[in-house]
């Protein structure tokens, strides 16, 4: 017996020493992206992860959910029990802020400076990032939230020739849809992708600047302007799903490919999406009355305190960085790199309309994706929204955004 039980203490030991070995080699990435455009991007990053840190071995936390709407919840638990992965996915702006507050992530502005990384982001983004001149993230890219997709199929039989331009001609084009039998044309999921709807109808109704004012607290959301773009996304949702509360983005955008829908207002992850299910027949333009206004959002990784493996979340974060790190993910993501000296060539073509429109475009932020309000103050839109949808209550609707936006003023 005495023998057996050492025998078995010896290996034991000799397993958790290998266990051990090969732990202090991973490097565990925590993402919500787990399939389709999302998933090939990532694969882009991690092979070459595989190349340029070769001594480390690659970990997919990834847990499913558009928008990392059960990631962030998984996240916050492991964070609060000590238990954070190697490095994790964040958006700059304000949801970066929340972590940087609880004091969840380290800074590596000094990494910034060795890598080469201050001049090679846009100053704009760099000072998004920066909280009281600290760095604490590495940007992977650009995403567009305002474009609408379209099935080019379904909307060339409505005899709709040209995108339109304005919410009016838009709702004109649903009604040409819906009189020839497309019951829904407008696909919509829940929560967040409403959101996402109403901010983009909020873009054209206010004009970028008053939208941007929104979430600076310059712009009242009281105002006879906010009821008249609430007025509208109501209107707008007559055009959609009645199941859209149950839809995650993937499902409204299968409706899409199966041209039981005529389009979708989605991020252009959509992009990469629909060419990695090797659905060809779609169409994007920004969406209508947003004019030449590019909603941004990044995705960003970050050192969490207590990370296991710091040398190789450090080399995770070099490579999201680098040159090739942002051409292997960016296109394949359907984003466009945050660095300025990637080329655009090799790039799919909605890419580089994306990259040129980059630079001229007049930029505001989204707050669906925690570039422009952070996780608590979007949490409440969020809900806000999903009581609209089922009570179309435009005023409730308005008083419970003005509520939330006074309650998080100077907070974000
Ligand atoms: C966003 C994220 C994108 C994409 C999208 C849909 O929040 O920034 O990279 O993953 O969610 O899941």
């Amino acid at each position: 017996m005495a023998a057996l039980a050492v025998a078995a203490l010896f290996s034991a030991s000799a397993c958790s020493a290998d266990e051990t070995a090969a732990a202090s080699k991973d490097v565990e990435v925590f993402t919500w992206w787990a399939d389709g455009g999302e998933k090939a991007g990532l694969d882009g990053l991690v092979a070459q992860f595989g190349t340029s840190c070769a001594d480390y071995k690659f970990v997919n936390g990834a847990v499913a959910g558009g928008a990392g709407t059960n990631a962030k919840a998984v996240l916050a638990s492991r964070l609060q029990t000590n238990d954070p992965p190697s490095t994790f996915q964040a958006h700059a702006g304000a949801e970066l802020s929340d972590y940087i507050n609880a004091g969840q992530v380290e800074d590596i502005s000094a990494e910034y400076a060795t890598w080469g990384l201050t001049s090679a982001f846009p100053k704009g983004l760099i000072d998004n990032i920066t909280v009281d001149g600290k760095i604490y993230s590495v940007p992977a890219n650009i995403h567009r939230a305002n474009v609408l997709w379209s099935n080019k199929t379904v909307t060339a039989k409505a005899g709709i020739t040209k995108d339109a331009d304005t919410l009016d001609g838009f709702i004109a084009d649903l009604d040409k849809l819906k009189a020839g039998g497309v019951a829904a044309p407008l696909a919509l999921g829940k929560d967040w992708t409403q959101v996402m709807l109403l901010e983009a109808v909020l873009i054209s109704d206010l004009g970028a600047d008053k939208f941007t004012g929104l979430w600076n607290g310059s712009t009242d959301w009281k105002g006879a302007d906010v009821t008249a773009s609430i007025e509208k996304f109501k209107k707008l949702l007559t055009y959609t799903n009645k199941d859209r509360d149950t839809l995650d983005w993937t499902d409204a955008e299968k409706s899409i490919m199966e041209g039981k829908a005529a389009y979708q207002l989605m991020g252009d992850w959509e992009a990469a999406d629909l060419d990695a299910k090797g659905f060809k027949d779609y169409g994007y333009s920004v969406f209508p009355g947003n004019g030449s206004t590019f909603q941004w959002l990044a995705d960003a990784f970050v050192l969490p305190k207590g990370a296991k493996n710091v040398d190789g979340t450090k080399c995770w974060l070099k490579t999201v960085g680098s040159a090739e790190g942002q051409k292997a993910f960016n296109s394949k993501k359907g984003s466009i790199p945050a660095r300025t000296d990637v080329s655009s060539d090799g790039f799919p073509a909605y890419q580089q309309a994306a990259m040129a429109d980059w630079k001229s475009a007049k930029q505001v932020p989204s707050c669906a994706h925690g570039a422009a309000c952070s996780q608590g103050f979007q949490g409440a839109i969020v809900s806000a929204a999903g009581k609209f949808s089922s009570d179309g209550n435009v005023a409730a609707l308005q008083a419970a955004l003005a509520a939330v936006a006074a309650q998080f003023a100077g907070k974000k």
